[in-house]
């Protein structure tokens, strides 16, 4: 999948309110390593290397565009570290201590198979450590069901079978039953945001000027630049319907997001 760090960052105020609302219910002092499964252009990252000082961070993609946005960034003091690695297989380095933080933000959704997943990954944290998660929760909202019943047209159907996926978001009963047994407390919550999307410079409409920085990228990848743009005309009047504009062109985008913290033992 191609991810476009520009196209991302048009929006990282709106995406970088939940990643600080996450950091700031994890409740650990000083860390002496942390993990950013998923960091993509780093921005959070670098936010997680402030907020603990004392800590070696490492961030870790699999979008070779997206770390080369991160490591363009640069840090001052060199304390983290970019990992090119795919999470569907990311264990901590062996013979290391187990990370106290494993951080996530807006990126597990990528990933299937959620019991498995998280059992993984908490069990990668270090005894006392925290896992942190935050995951869009908008599979039923009219952004996403606008793809999916765009794309199972018959007209795409066929090409772009491979990017329909279940909804890969679990309820919070049940991530809070997968990480209980091995954790002290858990704790997890939904969050919605009324995003409040300026007019678009460039005439696109605001709500698919976001999701071509996300939830759209699989599907665009399988489609040549002219079935891309049939593609988005028809998914863009679906969204001009269910998102119109305000009198001065902004559009609001009501968000739903998932987050979890579970300590470990
Ligand atoms: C929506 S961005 C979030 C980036 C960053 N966490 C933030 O909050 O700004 C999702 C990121 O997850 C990464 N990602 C998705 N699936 C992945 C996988 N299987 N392995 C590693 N990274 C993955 C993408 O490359 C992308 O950079």
């Amino acid at each position: 999948m191609v991810w476009d760090p520009a196209q991302y960052l048009k929006f990282a105020g709106e995406r970088m309110r939940p990643a600080v609302d996450l950091l700031a219910r994890v409740p650990l002092a000083a860390p002496r390593t942390v993990v950013d499964l998923g960091c993509g252009t780093g921005n959070v990252t670098r936010l997680l290397a402030q907020r603990w000082p004392g800590a070696a961070v490492t961030g870790v993609d699999n979008s070779a565009a997206m770390l080369a946005r991160a490591g363009d960034a640069g840090v001052a003091d060199g304390r983290i570290r970019w990992q090119h690695a795919d999470l569907a297989h990311w264990a901590p380095a062996a013979g290391e201590p187990l990370p106290d933080v494993v951080y996530s933000n807006a990126a597990l959704h990528w990933l299937d198979d959620h019991p498995a997943l998280f059992a993984r990954l908490f069990a990668a944290v270090a005894p006392g450590g925290a896992l942190a998660v935050q995951m869009p929760n908008q599979f039923r909202a009219p952004s996403h069901v606008a793809l999916q019943e765009t794309a199972r047209r018959p007209r795409w159907r066929e090409r772009l079978a491979p990017a329909l996926r279940p909804a890969p978001v679990a309820g919070l009963d049940e991530y809070f039953a997968w990480l209980a047994p091995q954790a002290t407390t858990v704790d997890a919550w939904t969050t919605e945001y009324l995003h409040v999307l300026p007019a678009g410079t460039d005439g696109e409409h605001p709500v698919v000027a976001w999701t071509r920085g996300t939830a759209l990228t699989p599907f665009l990848a399988l489609l040549d630049a002219d079935a891309a743009q049939a593609f988005v005309d028809d998914y863009r009047t679906r969204i001009a319907a269910a998102y119109p504009p305000l009198a001065d062109g902004r559009v609001l985008f009501p968000f739903r997001r998932q987050f979890v913290v579970a300590l470990r033992r």
